[in-house]
């Protein structure tokens, strides 16, 4: 039950909100504030002499058809259904106008800045300065901020630009956004400490289809489950040479190969070699192709190993972008300070041809991110969808929210369920986790201490609705009526007209992965996402071998078509914040989305051959 009580501990340890100085320029006015949000603290005046790659994301010119034309081309109802822009296309609609452009170059040379690199459609422009001469363009002062965790960052929770500016940029970054990747697979053993799981002896262990129940463990789950669970198993692959499914790393993270191999000797020998020659691509000083060095690349390897466990055949793809913390105040090269994705999607954007479906694993609350910063990057995930390709994205692994952090961000720490973004961007796939086999439940896994004395935490698939993104049309019937339902529980702690998610789940429990050499298991929502990646290239599959489109940008077909090649979630809910969290009920919910995959349906629904 929903308790003033449950909150209480949260509230007092809230942050108190930090005001910045705005320093005063004449012809200038506030652009943008964001208030800081809670577990970081202000330490220090950032050093003027540190230098920021600065984005400048430039107003677009003609977004609102840009998104007409991604909702038509991914509408099976509409008669352009499947016919995704080209790369030229996109940056035609989103590229600025003469003006805009003309103004910002114009305020930049007066500034005796010169631009370092532009986006493809030249709607960012990115510049290296250090914070002194920041601080004089936007008229703000830096500060060094730190999180509870130890990294520091250099931000401006306010900044101006000179009043003829406004309406022609939307936001610049790193200014106010304490937005940063968040791994979603915070659930790693590499021992047997799993086995103490008291949750696993409620589990189903014996299901009754002995199909499935051959190959199924719930102590660890395996490609061979996946494959009889999700009706892969057999199929013949046709068109491996125009598919790829790709993946995303950041924080350092990047899959190690040595382990890949193990992984696919064991349970896929046919196709050890994947591991040894999939790209690994990397992006600004992002990690290369390294052996293991210390603790990281967990979630790298789970998010190899999820999509070669289930479609070892289709090319695979790693990208690793870097500009992660830890920022280093002495430093005086530039620092790319954790936008990571908007580097990556703006490089993408700039390849002529990308993959059909791409899976992403990291995320973080939205509200600590700027309204407009989350717009615009979630609008250049709009046009990664125009061309033609999936974006998935885990939905997170604390439920409603992680307990004793669920406050608004708006200085008055009243009760909120806490959304993630990206997965609250409606271009975009949020993808949650399941658990069990027959059937299969909401993935929750109580926080419980191994007998090693190692504490796991809670664990449960996060789902939720946006503050910042309204509800999409594909959406508006399941989620209106999925909180109609609902008869009023949870009013208050969350946004009814929000975009809510995730649409779709797949297993996030107990995932069998090799790490450093040993085979353990790994859960999250960062497991779904790869494996549904996996499962949606070989759809992919089908459809490119009979002359069709990729699925693209998914929802619209998801909401009105696909559904009826998923299977249905109806138990558990998203626990979190203290309380049981938004129920899984028939139909969509917002913890398991509209079911996890039933391949061969979802193959005939998309019009092609198995
Ligand atoms: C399930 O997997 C665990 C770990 O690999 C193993 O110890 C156990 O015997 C398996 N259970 C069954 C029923 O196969
Ligand atoms: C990796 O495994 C080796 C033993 O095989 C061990 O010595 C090393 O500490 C492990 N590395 C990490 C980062 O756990
Ligand atoms: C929260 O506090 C702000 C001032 O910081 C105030 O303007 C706003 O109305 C408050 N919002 C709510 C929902 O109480
Ligand atoms: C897990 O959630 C419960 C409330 O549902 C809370 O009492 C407990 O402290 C949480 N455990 C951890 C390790 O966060």
């Amino acid at each position: 039950m929903v308790g003033a009580t449950v909150f209480s501990a949260a509230i007092v340890a809230a942050a108190q909100v930090v005001f910045a100085t705005p320093v005063a320029r004449p012809g200038y006015s506030l652009k943008d504030s964001h208030n800081v949000p809670r577990g970081w603290t202000k330490v220090a005046r950032a050093p003027a002499d540190h230098v920021l790659d600065l984005q400048i994301g430039l107003k677009q010119s003609n977004f609102d058809e840009l998104e007409k034309q991604l909702y038509e081309v991914s509408d099976p109802a509409s008669a352009k259904y499947g016919q995704h822009l080209s790369a030229d296309e996109v940056e035609e609609l989103v590229k600025p106008t003469k003006e805009t452009s003309d103004l910002v170059h114009q305020w930049l040379g007066d500034h005796g800045i010169v631009p370092e690199s532009y986006s493809a459609a030249r709607d960012w422009i990115t510049v290296s300065l250090p914070i002194g001469e920041i601080e004089k363009l936007l008229g703000t002062e830096y500060h060094v901020f730190e999180h509870k965790d130890g990294s520091k960052v250099a931000r401006a929770p306010e900044w101006s630009l000179p009043n003829h500016l406004h309406a022609h940029i939307d936001t610049i970054q790193p200014t106010n956004s304490f937005f940063r990747a968040r791994k979603q697979a915070s659930q790693a053993f590499v021992d047997t400490g799993i086995f103490s799981d008291p949750s696993l002896k409620s589990l189903k262990q014996y299901p009754t289809n002995s199909d499935i129940g051959a190959v199924c463990n719930t102590s660890s789950v395996t490609p061979q489950c996946f494959e009889t669970l999700y009706k892969t198993k057999g199929y013949k692959l046709r068109a491996t040479s125009k598919n790829k499914v790709a993946f995303t790393n950041y924080l350092g993270e990047h899959p190690i190969r040595t382990d890949g191999e193990l992984f696919l000797e064991k349970f896929r020998p046919e196709a050890v070699s994947v591991a040894r020659t999939f790209p690994q691509l990397t992006l600004a000083d992002g990690p290369g192709d390294e052996p293991l060095s210390g603790s990281e690349s967990k979630e790298a390897n789970l998010d190899f190993q999820a999509i070669a466990g289930i479609n070892p055949k289709t090319p695979i793809i790693s990208y690793s972008t870097g500009g992660s913390p830890p920022f280093i105040p002495s430093k005086s090269t530039p620092d790319n300070s954790n936008e990571p994705y908007l580097v990556w999607v703006n490089w993408l954007l700039a390849q002529k041809s990308i993959p059909q479906v791409i899976s992403t694993s990291y995320a973080d609350d939205e509200q600590t991110v700027p309204v407009s910063y989350a717009r615009r990057v979630c609008q250049q995930f709009a046009q990664v969808g125009a061309r033609g390709t999936s974006l998935l994205f885990a939905s997170g692994d604390s439920g409603v929210g992680s307990y004793g952090d669920c406050v608004s961000n708006d200085g008055n720490n009243t009760d909120k369920f806490l959304p993630e973004f990206p997965p609250s961007c409606p271009y975009v796939t949020a993808v949650g986790a399941t658990k069990n086999f027959e059937p299969e439940v909401v993935a929750y896994r109580p926080a419980f201490v191994g007998p090693d004395g190692v504490a796991h935490g809670n664990y449960t698939s996060g789902g939720g609705f946006s503050n910042i993104f309204d509800i999409p049309k594909y959406q508006k019937k399941e989620v209106t009526s999925y909180v109609k339902n609902l008869g009023g529980e949870y009013d208050g702690w969350y946004n009814k007209k929000g975009r809510a998610y995730p649409d779709i789940a797949s297993q996030g429990l107990y995932f069998a992965y090799f790490w450093n050499g040993t085979e353990g298991v790994i859960s999250g929502t960062s497991a779904s996402t790869p494996l549904t990646s996996g499962i949606l290239g070989l759809v992919n599959d089908a459809l490119l071998a009979s002359g069709k489109p990729s699925l693209g940008f998914l929802n619209p077909w998801l909401y009105s078509v696909g559904y009826k090649g998923l299977n249905d979630i109806i138990e558990g809910s998203a626990v979190g914040c203290g309380v049981d969290g938004f129920p899984a009920v028939k139909g969509w919910d917002p913890v398991t989305g509209l079911g996890t995959p039933d391949f061969p349906k979802l193959v005939k629904l998309a019009g092609g051959k198995l």
